[in-house]
């Protein structure tokens, strides 16, 4: 029996082995015919004017709170305060960078005044109404300064890969880093390893949105140090079956670099595996005996190269 292969972006029929078309267009696209119907073509993806709104429903906060319901916030928030509460005895203000939705905020705010720092508007509308005296601004984690120092600076679920090369990465801990207050602490999630990462295994995840139903139907690839994540939602309306596509790229940074970018941003980090979520966790303080923005010793430089694009 013959079996049709299709691009993992976009969904055209590929030759056998492959899994991209190599388009270069955007490929937020649908199987669905354009309806004739203009208010349902509009909604459709694919259909030319609604790849903005497709975006917007993959970047909304509606779509990330639906998804993610497998992850136990309040559990992950009670390791993470036994954590600050040993490494900082006292911490009042805690910076969360990649904040998301503010779902951590949302079961730390008792303790701690937290504010928060993301790329996505519509991650830091809900994650003000979730916590309403923090400061939710929006910026690039790789490149931003608020003025002032924390108590702690967290960084969680991953979000560090997203710097993707190490050059990035380094700028991402740095000014992270010069974030926490002398005596403070920077607590970082990380991604997976080049080793831990092996891609194929498809996975689904299920939402609610409104009166819908969200399938997320994820594959995975490897690009030299990238891991890529091949997203397609099934979103049911009572309207409408609408299909959506989304490629992410994260970093796969080795523990040694990991530890390099701590060192390089002057600051003393230690590994725990097991994390909040198995994924380990790095946690970083201020050692007095390294100098910011130091030489990368010649085993650090050769994997740099290897993971800067
Ligand atoms: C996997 S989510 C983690 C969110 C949150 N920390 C959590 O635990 O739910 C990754 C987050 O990184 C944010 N993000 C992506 N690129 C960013 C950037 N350049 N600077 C700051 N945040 C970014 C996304 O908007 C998203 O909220």
């Amino acid at each position: 029996m013959a079996h049709k292969h299709f691009c993992l972006k976009c969904n055209a029929v590929v030759a056998e082995g492959n899994f991209d078309c190599g388009r270069d267009a955007d490929h937020t696209t649908s199987n669905f015919a354009p309806s004739a119907d203009p208010e349902k073509k509009r909604r459709q993806i694919g259909s030319g004017s609604s790849a903005s709104s497709s975006r917007m429903f993959i970047d909304s906060a509606e779509l990330y709170d639906a998804i993610y319901t497998f992850k136990n916030y309040a559990r992950e928030c009670d390791r993470l305060r036994n954590l600050i509460n040993a490494l900082v005895p006292g911490t009042r203000t805690i910076l969360d960078v990649a904040c998301g939705t503010g779902e951590h905020a949302k079961f730390l705010k008792e303790h701690y005044a937290i504010d928060g720092v993301d790329i996505n508007e519509s991650y830091l509308r809900a994650a003000r109404l979730k916590n309403p005296s923090g400061n939710y601004v929006r910026a690039d984690m790789m490149n931003f300064d608020l003025r002032r120092t924390y108590d702690v600076v967290t960084c969680l679920f991953s979000a560090i890969g997203i710097a993707k090369t190490f050059n990035r990465l380094e700028a991402a801990v740095t000014c992270m880093a010069r974030h926490v207050r002398p005596g403070g602490a920077l607590i970082i999630e990380p991604w997976f390893t080049p080793d831990q990462w092996h891609p194929t295994t498809p996975f689904i995840l299920v939402g609610e949105v409104g009166a819908g139903k969200v399938y997320r139907l994820s594959n995975s690839i490897k690009e030299g140090q990238l891991s890529i994540l091949l997203h397609h939602y099934l979103r049911a309306t009572p309207a409408n079956i609408e299909h959506y596509s989304a490629r992410i790229e994260l970093g796969l940074f080795t523990r040694d670099e990991m530890a390099w970018a701590f060192e390089f941003a002057g600051m003393e980090a230690r590994y725990d595996v097991e994390g909040l979520m198995g994924r380990g966790l790095y946690i970083g303080k201020h050692d007095t005996r390294i100098r910011c923005g130091l030489v990368r010793p010649a085993e650090v430089l050769g994997k740099a190269n290897r993971a800067t694009r």
